[in-house]
């Protein structure tokens, strides 16, 4: 498949200094607050990166909380990506909104959420969503879809629906506190807007780089 004749103008928006808020944070809110509103399906989808001996790996999570002190997702601790994570807790997070040209790169250290805080979420998920975590070793081998499933109704017999599917030990929130920004904005023959913010000492440091 040649895919070279593929050609797309931006021209929905311009980045200029002025008009970015001086704190990364309010201005990633913003944008995400812009594209949430078009009502896209997984518009909170975000690719967050890995590195485990070496290997970078990638994979799409839901971010479900932006705080002001970062962004956060859940998982299984004990899946690839949190292997990862517990030997080397860099992480960087890509979000594309193509409808709007823009991409957004976030690059920072993981720190896990509470068992209180992850538990919050974890009882408000939906019932097939919290047998689903239970009944899965993220990651991990298994023989076939059968055995899946099979595990899927044992927890599902086990913890029938109205009762409490206690929160499995290995799954929880990560909170990602980032330390450098790139908010990126199509433009017309490829001048896209790209400013960088990087955390320094009690603030944040702003600069335009080249597209
Ligand atoms: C739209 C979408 C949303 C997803 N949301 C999550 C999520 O919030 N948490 C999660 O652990 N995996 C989520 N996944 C599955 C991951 O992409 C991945 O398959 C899984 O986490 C295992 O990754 P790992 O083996 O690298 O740890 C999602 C996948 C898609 C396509």
């Amino acid at each position: 498949m040649d895919l070279h004749n593929i050609r797309e103008s931006y021209n929905f928006d311009s980045l200029e200094e002025a008009k970015i808020d001086s704190n990364p944070m309010v201005q990633f809110s913003n944008w995400f607050s812009q594209y949430k509103a078009l009502g896209i399906k997984d518009y909170n989808a975000m690719a967050i990166s890995t590195i485990r001996n070496n290997e970078p790996d990638c994979r799409i999570v839901l971010l479900k909380k932006i705080t002001d002190c970062g962004l956060v997702f859940y998982s299984n601790y004990k899946s690839v990506k949190g292997r990862s994570l517990s030997e080397n807790p860099n992480i960087s997070a890509l979000f594309f909104w193509r409808e709007q040209e823009r991409q957004v790169r976030i690059n920072g250290v993981v720190s896990k959420l509470s068992i209180k805080e992850s538990s919050t979420y974890f009882k408000k998920r939906p019932y097939l969503s919290q047998i689903g975590a239970a009944a899965s070793n993220q990651s991990d081998h298994i023989d076939s879809r059968t055995a899946l499933e099979n595990k899927f109704e044992k927890f599902r017999q086990a913890f029938p629906e109205g009762t409490e599917v206690p929160m499995p030990t290995d799954w929880g929130g990560y909170l990602i506190k980032p330390l450098k920004f790139e908010f990126w904005q199509g433009r017309e023959g490829r001048l896209h807007d790209r400013i960088v913010f990087t955390s320094g000492q009690n603030c944040w440091n702003k600069h335009r780089i080249q597209p």
